[in-house]
C-alpha cells in the first residue's frame, strides 16, 4: 500500500494540477493495425474545486432562501453492482463515494454549506474501500464536512428556522422518468411529517439550466470520453465478421473503454444485428450475426463521469448490400443536412425538421412511404407522418454527466444552441419486419399497407442509426467524433483491415457459451 497523500496534495489533484502527471508525455493510444491515431489533446484536468464552488453559487443564486438538500447515491444494495454517483451531486461537489449529502442553508444573502460523508469505519472499509472521512472531504472540496450521522439534527434545527425545504432529485439530465430509487422523496416526506408547515420544493430545473451550458473543463472531459469511444468503434469495425456473436463486439467495445481509462459505459451499450438493429434500445447482445445483416453499435464511454454517445452502423459481411446502402445514404444525408445548420442561435427544432425532410424524401424515393408528406391514421384518432413508422425518435440530445444531459437548445432552456452546447445528432431508419402489422384498421391504412408491404419486405430488418457528438463553436460546430468513419467507403476499408481481437478467436469457443456448437 502506498502512503496516504497529505490533504494539500489531494487538493492539488482535485484542482487539476497537471504538474503531477506532466513529466513524461505519453503519446495517445493508436487504434492498432489502423493508421488513425487519437488527436493529441492535452490530458483533461479533473473539474477543479473552484469550478464546483461556482456551480453551487450559480444554483444558490437561482433559488429562494431555505434549506437545500442534495443527496448523493448510496452503496448499491446488491453486492454485484458497481457504485455510480448521482449526476447532480457529482456536478455540485465532485465527490464520488457512497452515502454523501450536501446541505446548504441560504438566508438573507448568507450561505452556509455542509458536506456530509460516511464516517471512517475500518471494519467496513475492509470490504468497500477507504472512505474519505470528514477531514479529507473538507480538504478535497473546500466545503466544511461532517459525518452523515449529524445530518438529521442539523436539518431539524434548520427547519425550525425556515419552512423552505429545497431538494434536487437524482433524475437524469433530460428529466426523464426513471425507476431509480428516490431517497430525496422519502427524506422530503419524513421532514414534512416532522416539521409543521414545511413544503418541499424541487429545484431541478434551476440546476438543469446551469448544467446545460458546458464549461471548457467539461468539454475537455467530454472530448476524452468521445475519443475513447471512437477508438472502440474503430476496433469493433475491424473485428466484426459473420458468425460472430453480438457479445463479442460488446466485450471488445467495453474492454476498449476501460483499457483507455474510462470509468464505465455511460449507458447500457447497444450492439444489435439483423432484427435487433431495428430495436432502438436493444441491450441483450447475445445473437449470432450473419452476412447480409446490419449491425448497430450505439455506445459511449464515461470518462470522469462525462459520457460520450456515438453510433455506427456496419454491414456484418464487410460490404453494404444495395438495400443497406440505400437506407444508409439517406440517414447519412439527414445527419449532414442537420449538422450543416448547427451553429450558435440555431434551434434543435429547426435542425430536426431539416433531418425529417431528408428522411421523408428518401423513404418516399425507396417506396417505403407513399410520399414525403403522406400520413397514416393513428389508432386513437388523428394522423401521423408516414416517415415516423421508420424513424421514431428525436434527432438528438445534450450530453454531459448524463448521456441525456440538459441542453440550451431544449425549449425549456431557451431553445437555441450556444457556445457550450454539447449534443448528439442521430437520425435513423429502422425497417422492422412487422412495421405495418399493428396499425389502426382503417380504409386509408389498408390501402397504404397494400402498397408498402412488398417494399417493407425488401428492406426488412435493416436498421441504421448514425450518431455523432458535437460542440457548438463561435463559428459553427465541431464534430468531435469524426474519427469514427461514417462514409460507406471508409467503413468498408476499415472493416477489411485485420483485427488482433480476431486472431485470439478460435472456432467453436463462442458457440460453447450456448452449447449450440459451430454452425
Ligand atoms: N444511446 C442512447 C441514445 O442514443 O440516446
Ligand atoms: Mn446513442
Ligand atoms: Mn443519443
Amino acid at each position: 500500500m502506498k502512503t496516504r497523500l497529505p490533504s494539500a496534495a489531494l487538493a492539488l489533484m482535485l484542482a487539476g494540477a497537471g504538474a503531477l502527471h506532466a513529466q513524461a508525455p505519453v503519446p495517445p493510444p493508436r487504434a492498432s493495425a489502423d493508421a488513425w491515431t487519437v488527436p493529441a489533446t492535452p490530458p483533461p484536468a479533473p473539474i477543479s474545486r473552484e469550478e464546483h464552488a461556482r456551480r453551487r453559487a450559480a444554483l444558490l443564486a437561482r433559488v429562494p432562501d431555505g434549506v437545500l438538500v442534495v443527496l448523493g447515491a448510496d452503496e448499491p444494495e446488491a453486492d454485484y453492482m458497481t457504485f455510480a454517483q448521482s449526476s447532480p451531486f457529482r456536478y455540485l461537489t465532485g465527490v464520488v463515494e457512497p452515502g454523501a449529502a450536501l446541505v446548504v442553508e441560504k438566508s438573507g444573502g448568507r450561505v452556509r454549506e455542509t458536506l456530509f460523508v460516511l464516517p471512517r469505519n475500518p471494519a467496513q472499509e475492509v470490504w468497500q474501500g477507504t472512505r474519505l472521512g470528514a477531514e479529507r472531504a473538507t480538504a478535497l472540496t473546500g466545503i466544511p464536512a461532517r459525518t452523515r450521522d449529524g445530518m438529521e439534527a442539523m436539518l431539524d434545527s434548520a427547519l425550525a428556522r425556515t419552512p423552505s425545504l429545497l431538494l434536487v432529485s437524482p433524475l437524469t439530465g433530460d428529466g426523464s422518468a426513471t425507476e431509480w430509487l428516490r431517497p430525496d422523496q422519502e427524506l422530503a416526506a419524513a421532514l414534512a411529517a416532522k416539521h409543521a408547515g414545511v413544503e418541499p420544493r424541487w429545484v431541478d430545473d434551476e440546476l438543469f439550466a446551469i448544467r446545460a451550458v458546458k464549461s471548457p473543463a467539461e468539454l475537455a472531459l467530454l472530448r476524452r470520453a468521445i475519443l475513447i469511444t471512437v477508438l472502440a468503434q474503430r476496433a469493433a469495425m475491424r473485428a466484426v465478421e459473420p458468425g460472430m456473436n453480438e457479445f463479442e463486439v460488446h466485450a471488445l467495445i467495453e474492454g476498449t473503454f476501460r483499457r483507455n481509462g474510462a470509468e464505465r459505459p455511460g449507458f447500457g451499450s447497444i450492439v444489435g444485428s439483423g432484427p435487433n438493429s431495428t430495436t432502438l434500445h436493444y441491450r441483450a447482445a447475445d445473437r449470432f450475426m450473419e452476412a447480409g445483416e446490419t449491425l448497430v453499435m450505439d455506445v459511449g464511454a464515461s470518462y470522469r463521469g462525462y459520457s460520450a454517445d456515438v453510433t455506427r452502423t456496419v454491414p456484418v459481411g464487410g460490404r453494404f448490400t444495395p438495400e443497406q446502402r440505400a437506407v444508409y445514404e439517406i440517414v447519412l444525408a439527414a445527419q449532414k443536412a442537420a449538422e450543416a445548420e448547427a451553429r450558435p442561435g440555431a434551434t434543435l427544432g429547426g435542425i430536426s425538421q431539416t433531418a425529417d425532410r431528408v428522411i421523408a424524401t428518401g423513404l418516399a424515393r425507396l417506396g417505403l412511404i407513399e410520399a414525403p408528406d403522406a400520413t397514416f391514421d393513428l389508432a386513437g384518432g388523428g394522423t401521423s407522418p408516414q416517415h415516423r413508422m421508420f424513424y421514431m425518435h428525436g434527432l438528438g440530445h445534450g450530453i454531459g454527466l448524463d448521456v441525456h444531459d440538459p441542453e440550451p437548445a431544449y425549449p425549456a432552456y431557451g431553445g437555441r444552441f450556444v457556445v457550450g452546447s454539447a449534443f448528439t445528432i442521430e437520425p435513423g431508419i429502422y425497417v422492422r419486419a412487422d412495421a405495418l402489422d399493428h396499425l389502426a384498421d382503417t380504409p386509408r391504412n389498408r390501402a397504404m399497407i397494400a402498397k408498402l408491404r412488398p417494399v417493407v419486405q425488401r428492406y426488412r430488418n435493416i436498421g441504421v442509426r448514425i450518431e455523432d457528438d458535437y460542440f457548438i463553436t463561435e463559428g459553427g460546430v465541431e464534430r468531435v467524433s469524426e474519427g469514427a468513419p461514417r462514409e460507406i467507403a471508409e467503413i468498408e476499408a476499415l472493416m477489411a483491415r485485420p483485427s488482433e481481437w480476431n486472431a485470439e478467436r478460435r472456432e467453436g469457443v463462442v458457440e460453447w457459451y450456448r452449447g449450440t456448437g459451430p454452425r
